[in-house]
């Protein structure tokens, strides 16, 4: 047995990169981080973390100083110093089809493989298409160096921007597929701490690891997209989707979570996850889910259409030259991430249709501008609001449900308010003289 504990190499510094790296040197390993973006690994290695994600900078001052945590832009350097490497690298949809871009995970697993100075462990926690990870372990075999023993397991991750640290730390399980004995026992001293904690450990095979993690995303679309399909009668009829949901969720079978209607999911996960999966299912002939997944993903796609024809409609039929005041641009509060953000998509279309937009957001105002340079972004709730013919809150920040009516009342042009996300307090709003719309209470189309 050995005498020391595994030193773990992370390749890949991005939001899940970066923070599992943090999360395992918290848990007492030895961990070395890389990436190929010098910035990025001067930024971390001076103790900054460049992107918003809520403890992972005291986290990671914690363990520059502790020793335990370093980061290079030198994968083999990382592999070297390590036992075993978890793949943390994106797999972005490609521009042209559904399909997930796997060429980063090809790229670090036969990195990797090639830079192995001693036996090793690949651990792969990207997202892929089921099937990847059995061309990766083939892959990994065939370039490691002679004589050195490579295993590849999948070990899918489950964490969510903005509250990345806490659940790296505390997950509700631990999936691990494809492992040997040695490999399991090995992962099993990892996840020691969560799994004390009562976190489940779940081992399988390859392809039943990477389907859970894609299965997972799909379901909590598919709750998403079903009560934004329902909100659609709750307008028709009259009815609450809000005190539905809370209804409905009391039953355990449903759970009230991912049951708030509104504008929809966006970011880097769900929507590509859904269509690689989509894609996925129609090479291997599920048609059924196929069918499944292309419903979730147009129902969500056509709430972004909706929020704006509600504007179009709620400035008079055409938004040219109006005033619209957008409240958010993350695609969900406590992250600064813009990737397929439904609010910055509904803000994009209104300046396409000649509106003059505004908008605000408490984290992710600099990634919003990199990504849409001609809107135009403004430093505060009253800022967006000034002279606003219609209000649009479509990112539910605290920072906006905390806002004083009364006070945006003095400041705006129309006392309108599109609630996308059903995050206002709407009687306190009517009050101050306002018109609130929200999806699925009620409000005419
Ligand atoms: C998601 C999953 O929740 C994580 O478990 C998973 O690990 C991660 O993807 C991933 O694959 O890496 P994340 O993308 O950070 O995490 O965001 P979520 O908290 O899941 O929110 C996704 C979107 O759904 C947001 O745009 C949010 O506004 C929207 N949403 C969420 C709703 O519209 N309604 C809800 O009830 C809940």
């Amino acid at each position: 047995d050995r005498a020391t504990a595994p030193r773990i190499s992370v390749i890949g510094s991005g939001y899940l990169g970066a923070t599992h790296a943090a999360a395992m040197a918290e848990l007492g390993f030895e961990v070395v981080a890389a990436d190929p973006d010098a910035a990025k690994i001067a930024a971390f290695q001076a103790g900054v973390v460049p992107f918003y994600e809520p403890g992972l900078d005291e986290l990671l001052a914690r363990h520059l100083d502790s020793g335990r945590l370093r980061f290079t832009t030198d994968t083999a350097d990382a592999v070297a110093a390590a036992d075993i490497h978890f793949v943390c690298v994106g797999t972005p949809q490609r521009a042209t089809s559904h399909a997930a871009n796997l060429d980063y995970v090809e790229a670090a697993v036969a990195e990797v493989a090639r830079s192995l100075t001693h036996d090793g462990v690949i651990v792969g926690k990207s997202t892929v298409p089921v099937g990847t990870a059995e061309r990766m372990r083939e892959l990994a075999t065939a370039l490691a160096p002679a004589g050195i023993d490579v295993e590849l397991v999948w070990n899918p991750e489950f964490l969510r921007e903005g509250k990345a640290v806490g659940d790296t730390l505390h997950p509700d399980r631990v999936v691990v597929g494809g492992a040997s004995a040695r490999a399991e026992a090995l992962l099993r001293e990892l996840y020691a701490g969560p799994i004390s904690e009562g976190a489940a450990f779940v081992a399988c095979d390859l392809p039943t690891a990477e389907l859970v993690k894609v299965s997972a995303n799909a379901f909590l679309a598919t709750k998403i997209s079903f009560i934004n399909a329902i909100a659609e009668i709750c307008t028709a009829a009259g009815a609450d989707v809000r005190t539905l949901a809370d209804a409905i969720g009391y039953d355990p079978r449903i759970g009230r979570a991912f049951l708030d209607a509104g504008l929809g999911f966006g970011g880097g996960c769900l929507p590509k996850d859904i269509r690689a999966l989509m894609h996925r299912s129609g090479e291997l002939g599920a048609l059924q889910a196929v069918g499944l997944l292309q419903q979730v993903d147009e129902i969500n796609m056509g709430q972004r259409q909706k929020v704006i024809d509600m504007t179009l409609q709620a400035a008079g039929g055409s938004v040219l030259n109006r005033r619209i005041g957008v409240l958010g641009a993350a695609f969900k509060p406590l992250t600064d991430d813009v990737r397929d953000s439904p609010a910055l998509n509904v803000a994009a279309a209104l300046h396409l249709r000649g509106a003059q937009v505004g908008v605000f957001d408490p984290a992710a105002g600099e990634t919003g501008r990199r990504m849409f340079p001609t809107l135009s972004f403004v430093d505060g709730v009253a800022a967006a609001a000034q002279a606003s013919d219609v209000l649009l809150v479509l990112t539910e920040w605290d920072d906006f449900s905390d806002a004083d009516p009364a006070e945006l009342a003095q400041v705006v042009h129309h006392r309108t308010v599109i609630d996308a996300r059903n995050c206002l307090d709407r009687g306190a709003w009517e009050a101050a003289g306002w018109t609130v719309i929200g999806l699925g209470v009620g409000d005419a189309p």
